[in-house]
């Protein structure tokens, strides 16, 4: 008998429309070889049926938006699992290909675990350390792999720009800074400021999105990306570097370059490395991933310096599935094909 997957995609985060596609990407691949019931995730956070023909016709062009109008209700059910139309669902496992908060932050995975239904990807730890950037470079750091040198600061009683350039000043934090929501995703409220003048008004920006806030010293390099695959009781492995590569008119990988015009930016697999850095930095993203207790997958991104050091930038545990993401086209450099990946997946799912 086919195993029954059920997808998750959607959800609440601003990542929304990306994991639509992805989602739709996985469903097109898998529903051949396996019984596949989609499940979306609205904005508002209602669990809605999907028609699997729906989900496979979407696509990067049309960015979907879930709404629960005319859909049948999913239920979860502690004990019976999951409910569509208030019929059971029988599952095997559950793929949620949910990216950022609510998704990839082990939300849903604790939910799946209380449900008992075996889920694709990192369980709640990994999830969770990696959706909290300040988190995930205390743990990084702990284990010996560098991060960009910065601040953290609490937004939640108001911005106080004085305080946080005190702050980058006894730390010794030089111009530009980056500054960032911990939580976030897709570079939404991530500011490049050249000045401390600039300050103020990038913490107000990034306050929106999350109350603790980093301020990171602008870093001078490649931006290079590691996914890094782990079969059921074995060791993790990482595939050849990709490279986020920006055109001169692009300011940083924003969300603009990541969605907007994706001409601003041009991916590409495998990075143009000598195999020493190369190796260097596969070794690093496997140091990663077991730093944050990773499981089956996830993408180590990284900051390549001009002096050849390298630095861990952050952790995605569900990175952009599409068939152009970055981690499927690093598995195809080595020969394995976008179904190959998927199927290991599904098959390894704990
Ligand atoms: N310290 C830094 N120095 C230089 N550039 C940075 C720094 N931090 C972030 N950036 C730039 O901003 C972009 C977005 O930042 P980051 O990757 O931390 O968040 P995000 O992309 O919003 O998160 P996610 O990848 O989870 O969606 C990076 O790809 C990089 O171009
Ligand atoms: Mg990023």
């Amino acid at each position: 008998m086919k195993k029954r997957i059920v997808i998750l995609c959607g959800g609440k985060s601003g990542e929304h429309p990306i994991s639509c596609v992805s989602a739709g990407s996985v469903a097109r691949t898998l529903k051949d070889s396996y019984q596949i019931t989609p499940i979306g995730i609205t904005r508002s956070g209602e669990w809605v049926g999907i028609p699997l023909e729906e989900l496979c016709s979407w696509s990067l062009k049309d960015l979907p938006e879930i709404k629960a109008e005319g859909r049948e209700r999913a239920e979860a059910v502690p004990g019976s699992g999951l409910l569509l139309g208030g019929k059971n669902v029988e599952a095997d496992l559950v793929f949620p290909v949910l990216h950022g908060l609510g998704g990839e932050d082990g939300a849903v995975q604790g939910f799946l675990e209380t449900l008992g239904l075996p889920y694709v990807g990192c369980g709640i730890f990994a999830s969770a350390a990696c959706i909290d950037k300040h988190y995930t470079k205390l743990i990084l750091k702990a284990s010996g792999i560098e991060v960009a040198p910065g601040i953290t600061v609490d937004a939640r009683g108001g911005v106080d720009a004085s305080g946080a350039l005190r702050k980058l000043e006894e730390e010794k934090i030089g111009w530009p800074v980056f500054v960032k929501p911990a939580w976030g995703g897709s570079s939404v409220g991530v500011a490049k400021v050249e000045a401390p003048e600039g300050l103020e008004k990038a913490l107000k920006d990034a306050a929106k999105v999350s109350w603790r806030i980093l301020v990171e010293e602008g870093i001078k390099g490649r931006e290079i990306e590691c996914a890094v695959l782990q079969r059921r009781g074995e060791s993790p492995v990482a595939a050849l570097p990709g490279e986020i590569i920006p055109s001169s008119s692009a300011s940083f990988y924003d969300f603009e370059a990541k969605y907007v015009d994706t001409s601003l930016c041009k991916v590409q697999v495998p990075a143009d490395l000598d195999s020493d850095t190369s190796d260097a930095i596969r070794r690093e993203a496997v140091k990663a991933f077991e730093a944050v207790d990773g499981r089956q997958l996830m993408r180590v991104d990284f900051f390549l310096k001009e002096d050849g050091r390298i630095l861990v930038n952050e952790i995605n545990t569900m990175p952009g599935f599409t068939e152009i993401s970055m981690y499927p086209l690093a598995w195809q450099s080595l020969g394995m094909s976008y179904r190959q990946i998927l199927v290991d997946l599904v098959e390894n799912a704990a």
